[in-house]
């Protein structure tokens, strides 16, 4: 299709929050997480602003990119924990590295960093745009209910991000929504009007897991044969699959369905937990930093989450 990825960016900020630190806020404990969940620890923002955090790894994915801030012509961020509802991160963020180029948010909580990338390539096939800034950036710490143990174990903070230009890298792409607010969300509260009872906001994570685990290990097991099949492969000629990291569960589940070792299955779940729209982004840059990836490799990256949505790509490295 119309992009190729050149040059990707992660940061999570310092602060390690591990099981055992939870287990002394919620009634949890360190073996109960990492057999269900497989997070050991998760990284959480105490001073830093998402647009912070999207901030550092887009530094990193332009200089790996070798390019400056102004060669930049569009910034799109994922996000669902912009620091304001107005300006976006993408704004922020353009103010920050100096870039001059129009920039927005996008909303589609955990595949957001898809759906982001596809709206660049689109972007980049309508012309004009040598190069696109994709990020994905969460600051999830601040909208969780750190007394709800199903949820608060779960969830960090970070950004990950990648510099895109013209190329032809970006082999077949789907994107998914099936609108839903009942099964994963994060409500806004009623807003402050004075033509109804008001009421706090209160924004927090609200989940129901099982059913979230369900649509998960389905839309991977989907999306990928999906792709797979759009790109005239078969699931196995995959080298890599980047996931969303939400549970090593699902994605050992989603393996054993397609069929593939769960070895081609990029991991830091245990480390970093699920970052919502950073989680593929940070993902994809440490693989491409671990220097695994040899040109012509076919990779496929996927995500799901809230919306609900999913999505899914391959790219030929
Ligand atoms: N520590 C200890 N026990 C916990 C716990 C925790 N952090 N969270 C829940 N439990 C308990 C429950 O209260 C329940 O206890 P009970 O049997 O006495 O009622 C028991 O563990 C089992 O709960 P259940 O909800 O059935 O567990 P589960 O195996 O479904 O795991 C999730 C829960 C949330 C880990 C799992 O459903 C999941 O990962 N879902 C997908 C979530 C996800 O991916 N979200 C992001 C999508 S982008």
């Amino acid at each position: 299709m119309s992009i190729r990825i050149i040059g990707t960016g992660s940061y999570v900020p310092e602060k390690t929050v591990t099981n055992d630190d939870l287990s002394q806020m919620v009634d949890t404990n360190d073996e109960w997480i990492t057999q269900r969940v497989g997070v050991k620890e998760r990284r959480v923002s105490v001073s830093e602003t998402t647009a912070d955090l999207a901030v550092k790894a887009a530094q990193r994915a332009i200089e790996a990119a070798g390019i400056s801030a102004e060669e930049l012509d569009l910034i799109v961020t994922a996000t669902v924990t912009g620091d304001s509802l107005c300006p976006s991160t993408a704004a922020l963020v353009q103010a920050a590295i100096g870039a001059k180029c129009p920039a927005f948010d996008i909303s589609s909580a955990c595949s957001g960093f898809l759906f982001a990338l596809d709206t660049a390539a689109a972007f980049i096939a309508r012309g004009g745009i040598r190069h696109a800034l994709v990020i994905g950036a969460e600051r999830l710490s601040r909208v969780l209910d750190w007394t709800d143990r199903s949820t608060c174990v779960i969830f960090g903070d970070g950004a990950g991000a990648a510099v895109v230009a013209p190329g032809d890298n970006y082999l077949v792409s789907h994107l998914f929504t099936q609108g839903n607010d009942d099964v994963l969300s994060i409500p806004a509260g009623k807003g402050n009007s004075p033509f109804y009872e008001r009421e706090e906001p209160v924004y927090k994570v609200v989940m129901k897991g099982q059913e979230t685990f369900r649509f998960a290990v389905r839309r991977i097991t989907d999306d990928i044969r999906l792709v797979s099949d759009m790109a005239g492969i078969t699931p196995d000629q995959l080298k890599y699959i980047v996931p969303h990291q939400a549970n090593s569960r699902i994605i050992d589940l989603a393996a054993r369905k397609l069929g593939i070792p769960m070895e081609r299955f990029v991991l830091n779940i245990e480390r970093y937990g699920n970052t919502s729209s950073a989680s593929v982004a940070i993902s994809l840059d440490e693989l491409v930093r671990s220097g695994a990836l040899q040109p012509g490799d076919l990779i496929a990256l996927c995500a799901f989450g809230g919306g609900l949505s999913s999505a899914a790509c391959i790219i030929r490295w």
